[in-house]
């Protein structure tokens, strides 16, 4: 495990990492505290450089295939073997941090709060109110919630790939809704071998688009940490496996099917993800709460839409062979609907709140 401790990202923009800006909060997600978000898009990664002749990496589950010439990247190509598992393009998590943002749930942040000021918890060595964020990628979850919580707050963030962590640190939130101080510290872990000690002194965890890349066994070890820190876990953005095109086409639940099944390929709960976590959490005494979390999908994203479905359709390919005749056809011409204005898409996701019990959620 790799720690790096950064007020406010200043240490992250130096050094040899990344020099473009990465995303940063700007004078986003603090301008709309509490609400749903129409958070500015924030300034984007550098591209991501990738080998002309290196393979096509393989698809990744919910986010798909990688690149023909001239697209945006979902994954970044192997750089480590093919044992190493595969990485998100910071692109993609960038191009998606707008609609994840309006998508979050902000009744359950509401709850938090109220949670929060109830039960603060005892304060870190950071003071205030420390936020575990697994699997936080480019950091675009401590961006849109750090400024809805009041009070200083300690983030630290965790991913396996370093890579993102410095985006994540680049680009940390910098205030709190009451105007508090935000920190924030990378931790380069894997966060399905999270164990209590890694929460010790926790007063929030969170995760963002995580649970569906989990197995079981791996979202039970997260609920067990969190119900030992016996502090509240909110959990945005787990996908659910339905999927609403207009216009619809004949094709769309077979697609929708092997895209499900493609998510659970190597024990992965894809869209089983939020009931395995809401039991798992349930078992340690927590009360769970879900809303619903969809993106909403328009002319106004075509870019994100037009990616996201050649994710998704080639996911259900690399699924099941036999589709890819008409999966082409259907492909093409979704995205000239797309192209035109004329297609809208929701994606079904939910959040999960997770509050532990009176005796700090244990079984
Ligand atoms: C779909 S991305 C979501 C990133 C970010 N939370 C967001 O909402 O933009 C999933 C993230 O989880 C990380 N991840 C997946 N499995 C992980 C594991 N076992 N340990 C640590 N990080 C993991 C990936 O590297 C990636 O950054």
């Amino acid at each position: 495990m790799t720690n790096t401790t950064a007020s406010t990202g200043s240490a992250h923009r130096e050094g040899s990492a990344p020099t473009g800006p990465g995303p940063h909060d700007a004078s986003g997600p603090g301008a709309h505290p509490g609400g749903g978000g129409r958070d500015p898009l924030p300034a984007g990664p550098q591209p991501v450089p990738a080998a002309a002749d290196e393979a096509p990496a393989d698809v990744i589950p919910g986010a798909g295939p990688s690149v023909r010439p001239g697209e945006r990247a979902t994954l970044r190509l192997r750089e480590d073997g093919p044992d190493e598992p595969p990485r998100y393009a910071p692109e993609w998590l960038q191009l998606r941090e707008v609609a994840d943002a309006a998508a979050r749930a902000p009744e359950l942040v509401d709850v938090l709060r109220t949670r929060l000021a109830g039960f603060p918890g005892a304060p870190g060595s950071h003071g205030g109110t420390v936020v575990h964020d697994l699997g936080c990628g480019t950091g675009s979850m401590g961006r849109w919630l750090a400024p809805r919580l009041d009070g200083a707050q300690h983030w630290i963030l965790h991913d396996r790939d370093p890579y993102l962590l410095h985006f994540a640190a680049v680009g940390s939130p910098r205030a709190a809704a009451d105007g508090s101080r935000v920190s924030v510290e990378t931790r380069r872990a894997d966060v399905a071998r999270l164990t209590p000690d890694a929460l010790d002194g926790a007063s929030l965890v969170t995760a963002s688009a995580l649970l569906d890349v989990l197995t079981r066994e791996e979202i039970d070890t997260l609920a067990a940490a969190c119900a030992a820190a016996g502090c509240p876990a909110l959990l945005t953005l787990s996908v659910l496996g339905r999927v609403e095109l207009t216009p619809a086409d004949p094709l769309d639940a077979e697609i929708t099917e092997a895209f499900n099944a493609h998510q659970c390929r190597d024990g992965l709960l894809g869209p089983g993800a939020l009931a395995a976590a809401g039991e798992a959490f349930a078992r340690h005494g927590a009360a769970v709460r879900l809303e619903p979390s969809p993106w909403r999908l328009g002319p106004d994203q075509r870019e994100l839409t037009a990616q996201w479905l050649r994710g998704w359709v080639g996911a259900a390919v690399e699924q099941r062979p036999e589709l890819r005749a008409r999966a082409d056809r259907y492909l093409t011409e979704r995205l000239a609907a797309c192209a035109a204005g004329e297609l809208e898409i929701v994606v079904h996701h939910s959040d999960l709140l997770a509050l532990p019990g009176p005796a700090g959620g244990a079984a």
